[in-house]
């Protein structure tokens, strides 16, 4: 018997990519070594014991089993108010900050903050697939940004321009971009600031990915000056930073004139962030620069490591590489990604994202998670990449 249906907005939003991807790596028999998985950004290494012990400790308190305040611990939105300060030279109240159960709970709340079922938000293409599905099941129309491999994966300013009208509530934008690793220059990320303030509108910036920029002398943008602050809301995850996405932390910059409302949507979606980390977080902070200074530079000894190994690849090209992601191009021009993603996985136990999950004309692309590298799988990736010499979906041969 057919039972009661369920959100057509739900219904129709695309699965989550990386379940189906794992699924091809099943039917992989082993015969080319270990399975080697570059399909998700999470942390290949577990948080530093100091971070367990303190998360041990406060899951052990009484008081941390309580429902807690709304946005969040107010010791750690004021550390991570003055970690924020420091590293955009600004200053920023605890009470422009929120704790959320991850970064993807944030943007939830960002969209549901900002717009309504029939509004628009320009999303650059491709995007990060979670970012898509929330809105499609709110119902807000996606208006895509093109980002092409000749502008470094940089959103086309002037196509956004034309694609703002009265419906659109929003822009937003991933740097260090997931999924194609670009970071985005200070000149452009105010240069959408600016078109946001322009029109009256917000820009969503999720920087998931900052801490794993190489450390540079620069700010990494201005949009916490007074010039832009009224129309951004800023998106942060501690899943990465702390090697720690079991526990479900991120964090929201706001103006102080929207915080009543955050706070409103917060109260449904969670009531509370989950409070022994939040305990735990606020400590490493400060507590962990060091810790984090060395896998920032593990990261990028693991992309130039990738680099020279891709060398060996024969037909394949790295298009785009950044803080933790690479974006390269396959070789079988009249293939869809996802069939060539499909095939490593199950021919070869290597598993990649195909580009075609993260928006349309990406056919040519897949992306890959470098920082889940080992010296082993590194040394293996030429007999991994190699399809063919037959490719049954597109009859051509296969370069070997
Ligand atoms: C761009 C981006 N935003 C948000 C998230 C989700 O992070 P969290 O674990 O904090 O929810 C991810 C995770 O992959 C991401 O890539």
């Amino acid at each position: 018997m057919i039972g009661p249906r369920v959100n057509p907005l739900v219904r129709d939003t695309a699965s989550p990519a990386i379940l189906q991807a794992r699924a091809w790596l099943d039917s992989y028999d082993g015969n080319k070594g270990p399975r080697i998985d570059l399909s998700q950004a999470a942390p290949p290494y577990p948080p530093p014991q100091e971070l367990v012990d303190h998360l041990s400790a406060a899951a052990g308190l009484a008081e941390t089993a309580r429902y807690g305040p709304v946005p969040g611990e107010y010791e750690l939105r004021k550390a991570y108010a003055e970690h924020a300060s420091q590293l955009y030279d600004t200053t920023i109240d605890p009470q422009e900050t929120s704790i959320t159960a991850g970064c993807n709970q944030a943007f939830l709340i960002a969209a549901m903050l900002v717009a309504k079922k029939g509004d628009a938000v320009l999303l650059p293409t491709p995007w990060y697939f979670n970012h898509k599905m929330t809105l499609d099941m709110l119902g807000i129309e996606v208006r895509q940004v093109p980002c092409s491999a000749d502008a470094f994966f940089e959103p086309s300013l002037p196509i956004a321009k034309t694609l703002i009208d009265n419906n659109v509530r929003a822009i937003v934008l991933v740097t260090p971009n997931n999924p194609t690793g670009a970071v985005y220059s200070p000149a452009t990320i105010e240069a959408f600031a600016d078109l946001c303030r322009d029109h009256g509108i917000w820009l969503i910036l999720d920087e998931t990915y900052r801490d794993f920029l190489p450390e540079g002398p620069r700010k990494p943008h201005s949009l916490f000056d007074d010039r832009f602050r009224n129309n951004i809301i800023s998106l942060y995850s501690f899943s990465k930073s702390l090697a720690l996405p079991g526990y479900r932390l991120g964090a929201m910059i706001y103006p102080a004139r929207v915080a009543e409302h955050v706070i409103k949507v917060q109260d449904c979606v969670q009531i509370c962030p989950a409070r022994a980390g939040q305990l735990a977080v606020t400590w490493a902070l400060g507590g962990l620069d060091e810790w984090r200074r060395n896998k920032r530079q593990q990261f990028s000894d693991k992309a130039r490591a990738f680099r020279s190994a891709m060398a060996d690849v024969v037909g394949w090209e790295i298009v785009s590489i950044g803080a933790y992601f690479a974006y390269i191009r396959h070789p079988f021009s009249g293939s869809d990604a996802g069939v060539i993603a499909e095939r490593l996985a199950s021919e070869n136990g290597l598993l990649l994202i195909p580009g075609s999950f993260f928006g349309p004309g990406q056919a040519r692309y897949l992306r890959l998670s470098f920082g889940n590298l080992t010296p082993e799988s590194l040394r293996a990736l030429p007999t991994r990449f190699r399809l063919g010499p037959y490719n049954a979906f597109s009859n051509r041969t296969a370069p070997v």
